[in-house]
């Protein structure tokens, strides 16, 4: 056997019945808020990704899968999708028809972190964005769309933690003195902080080092230093926040991992999974798509860690697997052929129908329609094929009707409308 890559893993039944149910929620979700799907490359020019997150971010230092391609040319898997996104907005010109564009993307992410429960090298994100709009309103709708989300999966025992981390005109001043904080307590820094202190100060309050967290426990903060458009802003998103009653923490340590964020940051955060604790990220970048050779476009986004949500949602033990409709338990050669073609027939229409090829007693032919969890049996033997007359057996209520051979799924469907609407009434 050839094992998996280390961090890489297969999701199957019943993890993916849950992952389609949550894939569904969230796309049902995303048309309610009027957002449109774009699929963008699996791997991108590794420039892209190392301008939009940062050189000195752990993701492009660390984490990326980075490989020459035959002609020499750097590629890298996508390690998220808002980049690619951007890139995707300024490439097909997207702002010359209509500026306002939101998108969301589904799928694999790639970092080589190291692997443990909920953290994953291929990993998967719900991802969905806004361009074109700066206003707090456009932030706040996010945040909201996301708590919706939450709330139609029933996810509970979340916080919001939101920041805000100033633009380009104030976050100078809060980088020279936080800067300066950190000179004076440099010793006590871990070596990769100390580097940063001078390059990207914003990086060692994201730093898991728990004593790099102690010693810049009283160190300036971001809200102090914002100007008076990134106050207004920030206070009109809390405002809107309270006003839609969404409960939330204001966190001035939370500056996340990429450096393309402006204003707005937020993360949902959770217990539930051990070290792990985020399950959603997002916030406000201004600067991105002109940084990416675009036109001045504000944006702000967020992406779902999916294989997290679907761990937090695995817990409740629901089965989401999709049951048939109908078994058709056929005794003999003969029968199999028609149940066969009445399968076909069912599976073309619409009805999720199974059947059994081999020949099998009929205990354990209404065994196997058990183990499937199949609402229906339709049982064809020597008898049912000669007078041309099934047997329709409902597994609920056990009750039984004949139904003639000639047209089965008009038949059949009548029988299933009417259980619906006996259900209904
Ligand atoms: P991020 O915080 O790097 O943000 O990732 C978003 C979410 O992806 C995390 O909160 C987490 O749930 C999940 N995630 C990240 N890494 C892993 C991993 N190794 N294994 C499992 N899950 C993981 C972004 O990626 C930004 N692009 C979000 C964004 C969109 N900002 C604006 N627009």
């Amino acid at each position: 056997m050839i094992p998996l890559i280390r961090g890489v893993r297969d999701i199957f039944p019943p993890d993916s019945d849950l992952w389609r149910h949550i894939k569904n929620e969230a796309e049902n979700l995303f048309q309610d808020f009027g957002f449109s799907e774009i699929l963008i490359p699996i791997m991108e020019k590794t420039e892209l990704f190392k301008r939009s997150i940062g050189e000195q971010t752990d993701i492009v230092e660390k984490e990326m899968y980075t490989f020459a391609d035959r002609d020499g040319e750097s590629a890298t898997l996508r390690p998220e999708a808002t980049a690619s996104i951007a890139r995707a907005y300024i490439s097909h010109k997207m702002y010359a028809e209509d500026p306002i564009r939101k998108f969301y993307t589904i799928g694999p992410m790639f970092r080589r972190e190291r692997p443990q429960k909920g953290r994953y090298r291929q990993f998967y994100q719900i991802d969905a964005e806004i361009f074109g709009q700066s206003s707090p309103y456009a932030d706040a709708r996010l945040i909201i769309m996301l708590k919706t989300l939450m709330d139609r999966l029933q996810i509970k025992g979340t916080t919001l933690h939101i920041n805000s981390l100033g633009c380009f005109k104030c976050r100078p001043d809060f980088n020279n003195s936080f800067k300066n904080f950190l000179i004076k307590i440099s010793d006590n820094l871990c070596q990769n902080c100390q580097k940063r202190a001078n390059t990207n100060p914003l990086r060692v309050l994201d730093c898991k080092n728990k004593f790099c967290a102690e010693v810049t426990k009283n160190a300036p903060k971001i809200s102090e230093f914002l100007c008076q458009e990134c106050k207004e802003h920030f206070e009109t998103v809390c405002e809107t926040l309270k006003d839609t009653n969404i409960e939330f923490q204001i966190n001035s340590r939370l500056v996340r991992g990429l450096d393309y964020y402006t204003k707005t940051a937020f993360e949902i955060q959770t217990d539930a999974l051990g070290a792990q604790n985020a399950i959603a990220g997002g916030g406000r970048y201004d600067g991105l798509v002109k940084l990416l050779g675009g036109p001045d476009t504000p944006a702000v986004g967020f992406a779902i860690g999916f294989d997290r949500l679907a761990e937090i949602i695995a817990s409740n033990n629901i089965n989401y697997a999709q049951k048939p409709e109908i078994f058709i338990a056929a005794l003999g050669k003969k029968c199999i052929k028609e149940a066969f073609l009445w399968m076909s027939a069912l599976n073309t229409a619409g009805i999720k129908t199974e059947t059994e090829f081999s020949e099998k007693s009929l205990k354990s032919l209404m065994r196997r329609a058990g183990k499937i969890g199949a609402s229906n049996v339709i049982i064809i033997g020597d008898q049912e094929l000669e007078k041309k007359e099934a047997l329709f057996r409902d597994m609920n209520t056990k009750e039984q009707i004949e139904i003639k051979f000639d047209n089965p799924v008009k038949n059949i469907m009548e029988i299933l409308s009417k259980k619906i609407n006996r259900k209904k009434g």
